[in-house]
């Protein structure tokens, strides 16, 4: 009877295959002591060896930027940046790693001058929104304001809105805007709940994903990583894993 539970529709993956194909993590928390992330210098060059070990060959971290808790900057970004950078290189620890920003979304947002902004990798900024209340619909115009001025907009971690969770429609929405859609690592493998899981494969399986990344913030994240790598996900056959994460190579 073993014909019933064959499903071709499935590719195998684990974790760490995932990670692999992926090669770069364009969203997290390592710069010491800026957000509620790495809370020192020690705490930043552990992660960073850990998503190394994961398999990961290049790191661009996004401290958050809110006026109202981090109101960050390149100028207190790019020092510590440089500060992590030092210790790797004194460390012999080899692999790219630059920052940029996870902004929260405020309306202000598309008044920064374009210079002073903080892009992952081209032109694309990394914005979130608030996790448990739905952005005012404002949010749709200044997406617009800032994609008008050339800047493209990487939404974070798309399947964590607890308002949002099932609403394929709303992706499909900020696919069709021109918006790159991010995935947390996490979320395929439970950490934010049975939810926010089942709701992470089927925007997997729906082609929905454009970027897979850890937003990591803290040794008790990396553990949960390097202990589920082995985890099997059944993805789409249709999917080129290679593919996710383009934007950063
Ligand atoms: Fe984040």
């Amino acid at each position: 009877m073993n014909w019933l539970f064959k499903n071709n529709n499935k590719q195998k993956v684990s974790l760490s295959e995932l990670i692999v194909a992926i090669e770069v993590d364009g969203h997290s928390h390592l710069l010491p002591g800026i957000d509620d992330g790495a809370k020192n210098l020690d705490e930043s060059i552990f992660l960073v060896k850990g998503l190394q070990d994961l398999g990961f060959k290049k790191i661009i971290t996004t401290p958050h930027i809110y006026s109202a808790h981090y109101p960050n900057s390149a100028e207190t970004i790019k020092p510590r940046e440089k500060e992590v950078q030092d210790e790797l290189k004194k460390l012999q620890v080899n692999i790219p790693f630059n920052s940029a920003a996870e902004y929260y979304f405020e309306p202000k947002l598309a008044e920064k001058p374009k210079e002073s902004l903080l892009f992952l990798q081209n032109q694309e900024i990394l914005i979130e929104f608030d996790m448990q209340q739905a952005p005012n619909e404002m949010w749709k115009e200044v997406f617009f304001n800032l994609q008008l001025n050339g800047i493209g907009i990487i939404l974070a971690h798309v399947e964590r809105y607890t308002y949002n969770i099932g609403q394929i429609k709303w992706v499909e929405e900020l696919k069709n805007m021109g918006v790159y859609i991010q995935m947390n690592l996490g979320s395929l493998i439970g950490n934010y709940g049975f939810p926010t899981e089942k709701w992470a494969l089927q925007l997997i399986n729906n082609g929905m994903i454009d970027l897979l990344c850890t937003d990591l913030h803290n040794a008790q994240q990396l553990h949960t990583l390097q202990s589920k790598k082995d985890k099997i996900l059944s993805l789409n056959n249709k999917l080129d894993i290679n593919l996710f994460n383009q934007l950063l190579k």
